[in-house]
């Protein structure tokens, strides 16, 4: 999702800056450009070379660099970019940004943009308290600025708690993406399923052979990681269960890495109980009966190995139909090459799912691996048919559908 996305990141002066190298290395590590403005104060902090070596680009410091406002110019630094990101916001910043200030590089970039601008706020609890500081705030949302944060904790300053704390990188991260997402409304406004617990599974799984092979497939994980990263921007507590992947670990979510599907069985059951199961992975359907302990070699006869596959366990159905901690809502997918509705229909039944997600893995669709899905929802109550979209935008309406069909829990609600 962030992948060729540029981002202008402006650091301002706040111990919390430090925090901003590893948001940096998240942002590159998900294909996005990220061009650093550091304020005077930050420089105190961090400095230009860290923060240039790690984004890979110059550091923007002066307003009056003549060499760059021929060749580049603020205005144009501030329009090329999709986002503004101002992390840490320091409450100076935030008030010189509530007030229009053009005073020096970071406000003038901010004060020039027509792109959208995520703020992470950090300062002193008393700061984030005080009258001024909650004005400028209110300015600034109703100006259409994005927050993310602050959160509640031990501040720098030694005995000093409350609300200040700047958002951990993960959780800008995660705005971040919610503000490509198309539903910045996430990030400040209420969030479907805050206090939900979610356990989602991912990937492929790799059944060995012996230590050095092992059967797989073509899964890449990406459709169940972007439900994860969904989810957690939906606010539900998520822990992502990931076969072998090469993708990265979305923002704001508990990944367990396993490699079997015996393994990934194991621990979607630690992780119960849950309310909601989304099991994304494309677990592989067999396993060798017994894996050996030692490489195997070529026989001088020229005779292949015999392997006796055996099936693993149906961990959709495990959880679907379990006895005692079954999710309230269990979500399962049907990759199939033919039959897609009557076969997604059968796995329904079969493993106890409330929803099936169909989708047709034939070799032409480039499903497998790819960008993109067209899907189809089925459930007790029929099918339903979406668009060819992302499989960003699929996760995206799948979790807001999740939080629709989500029964309330006994005791709350009607
Ligand atoms: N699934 C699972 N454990 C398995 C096999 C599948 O949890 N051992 C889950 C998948 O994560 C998916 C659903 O079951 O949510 C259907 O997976 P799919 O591969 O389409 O179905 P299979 O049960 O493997 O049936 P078949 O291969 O015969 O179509």
């Amino acid at each position: 999702m962030l992948a060729g996305k540029r981002i202008l990141l402006v650091i301002a002066g706040g111990i919390a800056a430090y925090k901003v190298l590893e948001l940096i290395r998240r942002l590159k590590e998900r294909g996005a450009g990220v061009v650093p403005i550091l304020t005077p104060a930050a420089e105190e902090f961090v400095t230009p070379l860290t923060v240039g070596a790690l984004a890979g680009e110059p550091v923007h410091r002066d307003l009056f660099d003549l060499t760059r406002e021929s060749d580049i110019g603020h205005i144009r630094l501030s329009r090329d970019a999709d986002l503004l990101v101002v992390a840490p916001a320091t409450a100076d910043l935030i008030a010189r940004m509530a007030s229009g200030f053009a005073n020096d590089l970071a406000t003038t970039a901010l004060l020039a943009t027509d792109k959208p601008v995520l703020i992470a706020p950090a300062m002193n609890p008393r700061m984030w308290d005080h009258p001024a500081t909650r004005r400028n705030m209110a300015r600034l949302v109703e100006d259409g600025v994005m927050v993310v944060g602050p959160g509640v904790g031990e501040m720098a300053e030694r005995g000093e708690a409350g609300t200040g704390r700047m958002a951990e990188p993960m959780e800008i991260l995660a705005a971040i993406e919610a503000a490509f997402s198309g539903e910045p409304a996430l990030i400040g406004g209420p969030k479907p399923l805050s206090g939900r617990r979610m356990i989602i599974t991912s990937g492929p799984t790799h059944e060995p052979i012996d230590p050095v092979r092992y059967l797989a497939n073509r899964s890449s994980g990406r459709q169940g990681h972007a439900i994860a990263a969904a989810a957690a921007r939906a606010g539900a507590e998520v822990t992502l269960v990931s076969g072998p992947v090469t993708i990265p670990d979305p923002a704001g979510v508990s990944v367990v890495p396993v490699e079997s599907a015996a393994d990934m069985l194991a621990a979607v059951e630690a992780a119960l109980p849950a309310d909601i199961a989304v099991m994304a992975a494309a677990v592989a359907d067999w396993r060798v009966a017994s894996a050996s302990e030692k490489k195997l070699k070529k026989q001088a006869s020229g005779a292949p190995p015999m392997l006796e596959l055996v099936e693993n366990p149906d961990i959709l159905a495990s959880i679907g139909r379990h006895h005692t901690l079954r999710p309230r809502l269990v979500v399962g997918f049907a990759a199939e090459t033919n039959d897609l509705i009557e076969n997604a229909r059968s796995k329904l039944e079969r493993k106890g799912a409330d929803l099936i997600v169909a989708n047709d893995v034939s070799p032409e669709t480039g499903v497998m691996g790819g960008g993109d899905n067209t899907v189809r929802l089925v459930s007790a109550a029929g099918v339903e048919d979406w668009p060819k979209l992302s499989k960003d935008e699929v996760a995206n309406r799948l979790v807001a559908r999740i939080a629709e069909l989500l029964p309330a829990p006994d005791g709350e609600g009607a």
